[in-house]
């Protein structure tokens, strides 16, 4: 899986499989990585510039809905053959770093049902524990945008899909929007859930021995909300 990492300088492939979508490595979007990345960044950078690309990541999964034909009627009365989403959508962010990617989804898709899933890495194992859920009743309907922004090990995605697909959730409908993985994560999903899309804004070379990942960021959720 090595030759799915990013590799730095290159605008590499849009769809590097037909499940993982990596974000145009732009001098831009690298730019906004560096301001995030650095350990000294102020935290307000920190929310703001992940906030930038958290709204492209938003963008780009919005892209892999299906949408169906939707004409409408312009203002000088001719048709403007268009499209709309075909189905319903509701996101989940993955409680609690995951919460930091609602509000991008919120700003895109006014009115959008916002499920949420509760799972918390034990600091020392690493696996994954769930503690609460709360979805709409007709989700298995519904096109999901499950959001974390980190994918490491993979046990807290597979833990949510999991739950996903208990309440008949068919995989297709799972877009799974992740600001960084790395390829044991992207491993861990593709080989349990074929059919769960993924779309990230950089691929890391790997794991530490902590299960934190290199080059990485840090600990998202203690960046982002002020804990660490
Ligand atoms: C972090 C991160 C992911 C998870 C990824 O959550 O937010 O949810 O680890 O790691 P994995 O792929 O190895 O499971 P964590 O439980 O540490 O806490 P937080 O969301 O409260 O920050
Ligand atoms: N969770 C994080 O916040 N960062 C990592 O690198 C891995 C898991
Ligand atoms: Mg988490």
């Amino acid at each position: 899986m090595t030759t799915l990492t990013t590799q730095p300088g290159t605008a590499v492939a849009h769809r590097l499989d037909e499940a993982v979508h990596l974000l145009p490595q732009t001098d831009q979007l690298r730019a906004l990585h560096t301001i995030v990345r650095d350990r000294d960044a102020r935290r307000e950078d920190f929310v703001f510039y992940t906030g930038r690309i958290i709204r492209m990541l938003t963008e780009a999964a919005l892209n892999l809905l299906p949408f169906e034909p939707h004409d409408v009627t312009t203002p000088v009365g001719r048709t403007y053959r268009g499209l709309r989403f075909a189905d319903k959508l509701v996101g989940v962010p993955i409680v609690r770093a995951g919460e930091s990617m609602e509000a991008e989804l919120r700003a895109v898709v006014p009115g959008i049902r916002i499920g949420k899933i509760l799972i918390q890495r034990d600091r020392t194992t690493k696996l994954p524990s769930l503690y609460y859920t709360a979805f709409p009743e007709d989700i298995a309907t519904r096109q999901v945008l499950l959001l974390d922004p980190m994918l490491a090990t993979g046990g807290t995605a597979l833990a949510a899909i999991g739950t996903l697909l208990e309440l008949g959730v068919p995989e297709q409908n799972i877009v799974f929007v992740t600001f960084i993985t790395c390829p044991e994560g992207i491993t861990a999903v593709r080989e349990r859930h074929p059919g769960v899309r993924i779309v990230t804004s950089a691929i890391e070379e790997r794991l530490n021995e902590n299960a934190y990942m290199l080059p990485g960021i840090g600990d998202f959720g203690d960046r982002y909300f002020g804990t660490d």
